[in-house]
């Protein structure tokens, strides 16, 4: 989804305060091998949290090689139960591959309808970009994926803390209309997301 390259490479230079479509590019006198690596992804993350989850992402701000080239990648664990909950990306397509355990994935289409298949080790599934999905283990261990992006940044809306967490936050008389529910359920949903 990302425009194409206009050179071989554009290592980011994050601490530039220039302002583009991405990063503007480092000196290739500065461009070094380590540019072209990233060892994020060989360490297990800790799934000690209330989703059960550990995204580790390797996108242009993690790994600056990848500035204008339109792609990145994560790396998606889950604690027995975990869920990476509902949320969307608006800058690309996720392709994704289970290694380990069983996932329900599942996604829903501007239609409202609602896709979803167990995927265990070595299938692959695909999320339409833009479109809300999740992943759930519903494996009996730990289970881990990766999932790849045609955007060096896809970005993340996660549904439940775009509407309940903002900053500032959200009205609740928004929220009560377009949930139809009572304002001390909007005001639940908020103090679990610590607003
Ligand atoms: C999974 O949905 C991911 O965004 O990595
Ligand atoms: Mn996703």
């Amino acid at each position: 989804a990302d425009p194409d390259p206009l050179q071989d490479f554009c290592v980011a230079d994050l601490n530039s305060s220039a302002s583009v479509n991405g990063f503007p590019c480092k000196p290739s006198s500065e461009v070094t091998s380590s540019d072209f690596f990233f060892d994020g992804f060989t360490k297990e993350g800790n799934v000690s949290n209330v989703f059960g989850l550990r995204v580790t992402s390797a996108n242009v701000l993690s790994f600056p090689g990848l500035n204008t080239l339109g792609m990145s990648m994560n790396r998606v664990e889950f604690a027995p139960g975990g869920l990476n909950s509902p949320h969307s990306h608006p800058r690309a397509t996720e392709l994704g591959v289970v290694v380990q355990g069983k996932l329900l994935v599942g996604l829903v289409t501007t239609s409202n309808v609602f896709y979803s298949k167990e995927v265990g080790p070595g299938e692959l599934f695909v999320i339409p970009r833009g479109l809300v999905h999740f992943q759930r283990n519903i494996g009996e261990g730990k289970a881990l994926s990766f999932t790849a992006f045609n955007s060096q940044l896809p970005g993340a809306v996660f549904t439940a803390p775009t509407l309940f967490a903002a900053t500032p936050t959200v009205p609740n008389e928004v929220l009560t209309q377009a949930f139809q529910v009572d304002e001390n359920v909007v005001n639940q949903i908020k103090s679990k997301f610590g607003t």
